[in-house]
């Protein structure tokens, strides 16, 4: 046995997803899993530390909090799944987003900055802990992003012949495209999911997310303001690309919309940016994929999916991953553990064709138990 944890908290800062994995060269078996929410005080906090402007002290401070989050998940997973943490190679942290900055030209260079306590994690766990795994990618010129499309490449590649799309309905959506011949890789993000949708209805209603698209699904389509929306230079620049929510955020929200507007239609609006730019996303492909697999939180939102079905302009099946066996809540922290095995085994996870990166890449740190 080889059992890597996988741990994933994304852009929408919802909970951190902890997984259990068993994983081989050429397969990974799912164990268990366990997610704790953010608590609001935190989830606040994170939202502030969002900034290139942020202290140190405080830096310090918040890594040791989440960290602190980080290490009860697996504890509680471990419990859960009785295994001793003696059974245990390591855990694969991703750590919290606070600021991505991918390279804007060709040639130039960018950073991206997780916090990730990684030491104190290993010390409260008793594990190895791998982490950073952005920053090789980034130093080669490329993304750091997205880094899932290797991990969608080993668990659903091999289960269709046929052309096939992976969609991650994260607080930003990625497509990994897989096609039928072993040709270059593509994968990009397409724009904002579940992150603008979250903090749309957390003003105006004081909820989390909007359960199901049920709001949403109250308003009225604004076209004039999709189209403004959908005329930002993000959703025709070509691949490479990667964004975040120091982005795709309220404020960038708020220069299209004017100053009467019912909210209810803005969240409408905003479903549709989603379901429209994953669709103009899905017809630049070299070919059409025979169907879209559809991972994260936003897989659950029943309205979203409705709405990407119709945007499609090929009426190709939309299905979640659980078609292939694996819980779309599941996907990224899988994908993560994976990403902790590959650094033991000193396998390369980026795709240079994907992040943009001049070359193929070991990602990652590791610190010991
Ligand atoms: N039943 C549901 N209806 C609507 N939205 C849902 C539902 N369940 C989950 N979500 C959405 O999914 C989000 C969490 O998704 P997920 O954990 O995949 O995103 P993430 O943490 O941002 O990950 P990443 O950006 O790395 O892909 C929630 O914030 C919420 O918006
Ligand atoms: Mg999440």
């Amino acid at each position: 046995m080889s059992l890597y944890v996988g741990l994933m908290s994304g852009t929408s800062m919802d909970a951190i997803d902890a997984v259990l994995c068993d994983i081989e060269p050429n397969r990974i078996d799912f164990m268990g899993a366990h997610s704790v929410a953010i608590p609001a005080l935190l989830k606040d906090k994170l939202e502030r530390a969002c900034t290139p402007d942020l202290s140190v002290t405080h830096y310090h401070q918040l890594g040791r909090e989440y960290a602190e989050l980080c290490a009860q998940a697996i504890h509680q997973l471990l419990k859960q799944t009785r295994i001793p943490v003696s059974q245990v190679e390591a855990v694969a942290s991703h750590g919290q987003t606070l600021w991505h900055a991918p390279p804007k030209n060709k040639g130039e260079t960018g950073f991206s900055i997780q916090l990730n306590d990684a030491d104190w994690l290993a010390v409260k766990t008793e594990l190895p802990v791998i982490f950073d795994f952005r920053a090789r990618d980034l130093a080669l010129g490329g993304q750091g992003a997205p880094l899932v499309p290797a991990f969608h490449q080993f668990i659903f590649g091999n289960a269709s012949t046929d052309p096939i799309a992976v969609l991650n309905l994260g607080g930003i959506a990625n497509i990994s495209f897989l096609g039928s011949s072993a040709k270059q890789a593509i994968g990009f993000d397409t724009g904002p999911a579940n992150t603008l949708l979250d903090q749309w209805i957390a003003r105006h209603k004081s909820e989390r997310f909007d359960h199901n698209g049920v709001w949403a699904q109250q308003g009225a389509l604004d076209t004039a303001l999709l189209n403004a929306l959908l005329n930002d230079p993000y959703f025709s620049h070509p691949p490479p690309k990667s964004s975040g929510r120091e982005y795709f955020n309220l404020t960038w929200l708020e220069q299209f919309i004017g100053e009467r507007y019912r909210p209810v239609d803005v969240q409408r609006t905003l479903v549709e940016l989603t379901a429209k730019s994953v669709a103009q996303s899905l017809n630049e492909l070299p070919e059409t994929p025979t169907k879209l697999v559809v991972c994260g939180g936003g897989a659950f939102n029943r309205f979203l999916l409705e709405r990407i079905q119709h945007c499609l302009s090929d009426p190709i099946p939309v299905v979640d991953s659980s078609k292939f066996g694996v819980d779309p809540q599941h996907v990224e922290a899988m994908a993560f553990a994976w990403l902790g095995w590959c650094f033991d085994n000193k396998k390369p996870a980026n795709l240079p064709s994907v992040t943009g990166a001049s070359q193929l890449a070991i990602l990652g740190k590791r610190v010991s138990a």
